[in-house]
Formats: C-alpha cells, sequence, structure tokens
C-alpha cells in the first residue's frame, strides 16, 4: 500500500516566532491517522520544528540541500548536517530552486545521489511550464525530468523517493490542474516508472501533487487514484487549512 503524505512547503515565509506559532497550531489540530504529514520549512528554523514536533506525527523536511558532502561552499547545506539535527527528508527540485537557482537535472541528480547516500528521504519536485502544457509537450517534459534525475538509481533506492508533480502555472496562481489533469499526469508517471523498473515499483512510489491546492479543492484531487497526497504551499502556512487538507482524505 502506498503512503498518503500531506506536506507543507513553507517556502521563504515565517519568521521565528510565526513558525513556532504555527508548529502550536497545529499540534492542536487532529491529523488522520491514515496521512503522513510534513513541514518543509526554512533552514534556519529546522532544528527548532524538530524540537517542537518531538512526539508528534508531524515530520520535519528541509527546502533543499547541498550536492557536496562538506566543503568551501559558502552559505550552503549538508546532508550529514540535516541528518545531525534530525531532519531525514529534503525536497529537491522544486521549480523555484529550477527557475531562480538555476537547478538542472544534472545537478539534481547529485543531489539526489548524495541525499540518498545519507540515508535520507527525497520529495523530489518536477512539472512543465504553461508553454509546454500549451504545445502539449507536458508528458515528454516530465518524463525527462525524471528520466535525467533519477533512473540513474537502483530499485531498492527508490523506497527512499518520493515524486511531486507540480505543475508551474498551478504554484501560487489559484489556478489548480482539474483532478482528471492531474490524475492523467499521475498515471502517466506511474506508467514511465513501470517501463523504466516494472509495475511493483510503479505502484509503491507515493506521487503527489502541488500547485495551488486548498481546502476547497483537496478532496476531489485526493480522490483521484494515483494521487497519493499534496505538497502545499500558500495553504501550509494556515493551521486550519493545512489541517482540513490533510484531513481530505
Ligand atoms: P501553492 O500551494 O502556493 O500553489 O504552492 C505549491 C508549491 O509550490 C508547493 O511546493
Amino acid at each position: 500500500m502506498r503512503k498518503h503524505i500531506v506536506a507543507g512547503n513553507w517556502k521563504m515565509n515565517l519568521n521565528a516566532d510565526e513558525s513556532q506559532a504555527l508548529i502550536e497550531a497545529l499540534k492542536t489540530k487532529k491529523l488522520s491517522s491514515d496521512v503522513r504529514v510534513a513541514i518543509a520549512t526554512p533552514a534556519v528554523h529546522l532544528a527548532a520544528a524538530v524540537n517542537l514536533t518531538s512526539g508528534t506525527k508531524i515530520d520535519v523536511s528541509a527546502q533543499n540541500m547541498h550536492q557536496a558532502t562538506s566543503g568551501a561552499y559558502t552559505g550552503e547545506i549538508s546532508a550529514s548536517m540535516l541528518k545531525s539535527i534530525g531532519v531525514n527528508t529534503t525536497l529537491l527540485g522544486h521549480s523555484e530552486r529550477r527557475a531562480y537557482f538555476h537547478e538542472t537535472d544534472a545537478l539534481l541528480a547529485e543531489k539526489v545521489n548524495t541525499a540518498l547516500e545519507n540515508g535520507m528521504e527525497i520529495i523530489f519536485c518536477f512539472g512543465e511550464e504553461l508553454d509546454e502544457r500549451k504545445s502539449g509537450s507536458h508528458f515528454d517534459v516530465v518524463s525527462s525530468q525524471l528520466r535525467n534525475a533519477l533512473f540513474n538509481f537502483d530499485a531498492s533506492q527508490w523506497s527512499q523517493i518520493v515524486l511531486a508533480y507540480e505543475p508551474v502555472w498551478a504554484i501560487g496562481t489559484g489556478e489548480t490542474a482539474s483532478p482528471a489533469q492531474a490524475q492523467e499526469m499521475h498515471a502517466h508517471i506511474r506508467s514511465v516508472l513501470t517501463a523504466q523498473y516494472d509495475d511493483a515499483l510503479a505502484q509503491s512510489v507515493s506521487i503527489l501533487y502541488g500547485g495551488s491546492v486548498k481546502p476547497a479543492n483537496a478532496q476531489e484531487i485526493f480522490a483521484q487514484p494515483d494521487v497519493d497526497g499534496g505538497l502545499i504551499g500558500g495553504a501550509s502556512l494556515n493551521a486550519d487549512d493545512f489541517a482540513a487538507i490533510v484531513n481530505a482524505f
């Protein structure tokens, strides 16, 4: 059985007090026992978030990490640093990292490799831009993003990988992929995994949808057979909204 996962990506939002207040508010909510819950906080809040969520069902994830294990990379954070404060999961490949920080598929393959070697779990983000959707190349774009960054890894390593399909045109825009569009792409992703590996692996990987998921649309999206959860941006900054999305399964 695939895991249902709802992860909040806080992006570059909330100062220390606000971060603590949001976690304290989340801790008062009843969160479905069937759903794994994670919050990807800004790096500067990770250690505090690990402490604040200790003993709860909320996991803490990083939003990014460097591909090198250590060294002269001013401003960067390594996998072993994350692990040393109890953070065992990281997002990688978010479209904002690809667009604003020039992260390529080749760089992401290196980051995934380092994360896997350090025993971390990865929530790997990918998705097409609006012009790619309009020109009908979205299936090919997604296939190549997966192939270039992930298909060098052995089937056994996929137990550490969660996929997050995030069409760029739906991120922060209020425009969501329709449930049918999400399902169509998630089914495509599973077929690509079947072709590269096998059906058992394809059926075992959790595939999250991200892009303007809100309490009002989460249930419809999560009801799709190949949608195993969500990666939530704006709505994860509000405890009521995030809890409602978790409980939409
Ligand atoms: P929004 O939910 O704000 O559209 O952001 C989605 C996202 O980028 C999550 O990583």
